[in-house]
This record gives structure tokens, sequence and C-alpha cells, in this order.
């Protein structure tokens, strides 16, 4: 009898991570006979060696170890590398291949809506995520500016992926046609706050924020109210999983479903 694969998320808080149930409705819904678990890890090297040792089919890593995890792996994806991430793990026969899905993830959510290419993009914030943002928008040929509350951190990131530094002050300026919020601004319980002042919002934007909690937040409400296309949080988390599930199983994830438990925990517990 062939014994189920295991797979899991290291990370570390990671009791709240919704990609075991995201996953498990995935691997159920494709027949796949496998499991997935979350593991809270403080010492990587001791995971990355267990992984090895247990024979786990594949790891999702998230924070605090999508940067340090890359020493630890026998091959990176050149994308991985630039942006000096890590999300995904694939043991293939013992060896330990590194991907990065949020990139694709967040850009699929993004050119559902729109082409990229030389499109104004401006991105809020300059943590992980606003590096897949960054990179990827980028490379999709789109103008890319970026801003930041602490200048000197989105002065660095700009400058590495070729993208422009603009003051908060000076973002309007910029007239942004795709505006992506990759801060924790309005986060809850801080529900109310508003990364951007509202008048900054027009009807011709298409307004993404990876928030998720709550899936609807208020730059969502004022983007909707004022006409603007909206991505929420949702699609882009469900997106780096979906990629997942590809690289771990060679099938096509089924989304919708992965998509409709996630929504459902949320609507329940947020
Ligand atoms: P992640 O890796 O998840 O993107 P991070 O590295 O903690 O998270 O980055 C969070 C981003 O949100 C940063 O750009 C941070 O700005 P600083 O670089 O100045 O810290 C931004 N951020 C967090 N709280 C904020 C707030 N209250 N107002 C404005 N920006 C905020």
């Amino acid at each position: 009898m062939k014994m189920p694969e295991l797979y899991g998320v290291i990370g570390q808080p990671i009791a709240h991570s919704l990609s075991p149930l995201m996953h498990n409705t995935a691997f159920a819904a494709s027949g796949c006979q496998a499991h997935f678990t979350a593991f809270a890890v403080d010492d990587l090297a001791a995971a990355i060696a267990g992984v090895r040792a247990l024979g786990i089919a594949g790891v999702s890593v998230t924070l605090p170890h999508k940067t340090a995890v890359i020493k630890y792996l026998d091959w990176v994806a050149p994308e991985a590398l630039e942006i000096a991430a890590v999300n995904t793990i694939v043991n293939r026969e013992g060896r330990l291949c590194g991907y990065n899905t949020d990139v694709a993830g967040a850009l699929n959510a993004l050119t559902e809506k729109l082409d990229l290419a030389g499109k104004r993009v401006l991105i809020l914030g300059a943590g992980g995520a606003a590096r897949a943002l960054v990179y990827g928008t980028v490379k999709a040929g789109a103008k890319v500016a970026l801003t930041n509350r602490t200048p000197e951190r989105g002065l660095q990131l700009a400058k590495e992926f070729g993208a422009e530094f603009v003051s908060a002050a000076a973002a309007a300026g910029f007239l942004p046609e795709v505006l992506v919020n990759t801060t924790s601004v309005g986060m809850l319980p801080q529900v109310d706050a508003l990364p951007v002042p509202e008048s900054f919002i027009n009807s011709g934007m298409v307004v993404m924020d990876i928030v998720y909690n709550p899936l609807k937040t208020r730059l969502l409400e004022v983007a909707e109210r004022n006409g603007a296309l909206t991505v929420d949080g949702l699609e882009m988390f469900v997106g780096q999983g979906a990629l997942q599930f590809e690289l771990w199983t060679g099938e096509k994830a089924p989304v919708k479903k992965m998509r409709e438990i996630v929504l459902e925990h949320l609507r329940e517990n947020v």
C-alpha cells in the first residue's frame, strides 16, 4: 500500500496559517494521497535536515525563513535567487529545490484585471511582499514607483530592481494606474486606517491590497466606491498556493475550491 505523502508549512508564528486548510482541500479535491500540516520552526537548519530525513515531499516556507532557507537547499530557481526569497520547496528524490510562487501569484492576480506592460504602478511598502511585487511588475514591463514610511528602506529596494522611489507627498504626482498596498495598514485591529488619502484613488485605477484580514479593507472599500477595479488579498494567497500545488503534484490546482474554503474560513473567523 502506498503511504500518503507528507507536506507542511514552516514558519514562526504559524498557528493561524491557512495553508493546511487550503492544501488539504486541494489534495482531497484532486484525489491525491497526501496530507499537509503546519510546523512552528525556530531552528531552520534542523527543520530542513528533518525534511530530508523524514522524506517530506514538499514544504511551504513563510516568515521569517524565506531568505535564510536558501542556503540549505540543493537548487534554487533563478527568480527566487534574484529576490532572495523561497516560499516553496520540492523534494525531488532527496534533492531539495527552492522556488518562489509569490511573484507569479501576485502578478496573475493583477494581470487578470489589466495588461501591466507600460502601466504606471505604485507599490506601498518595502518589506518582503513589496520585493515580490516590485520585482514582478518591473519584469512585466510596468513603470514602477514605490513609497515607504522609512525612506531608506524604500530607496534601497527601488534601486535594487530598477524602480523609482517617491516620497509619500510626491506619490500622487506619479499618477499611478495601479496601486498595490503591501503594508499592514488596514489590517485588524486598525481596520479604519488607509495607507493613502482617499482623494488619491480614482475610477481608472486597479487597486490591490495584500491584506486579507479583513478581506475587504478600507482601501478596497474606498476604491470600490470610487469606481476602481479591486484585487483582494485572497487572490495573491490562493494564487501562490495554487502554483505550489502544481509544483508539488504536477497537476492543475483546484483553484476554485481552494478559494472557497479559505473564504469560508475568513467569513467565519475574521
Ligand atoms: P512583509 O515582509 O510581510 O511585507 P515587513 O517586512 O514587516 O512585512 O514590511 C511591512 C511594510 O509595511 C514596511 O514597508 C513597513 O514600513 P517600514 O519599512 O517603514 O517599517 C510598512 N508599515 C508597517 N506598518 C506601517 C504603518 N503603520 N504605516 C506605514 N507603513 C507601515
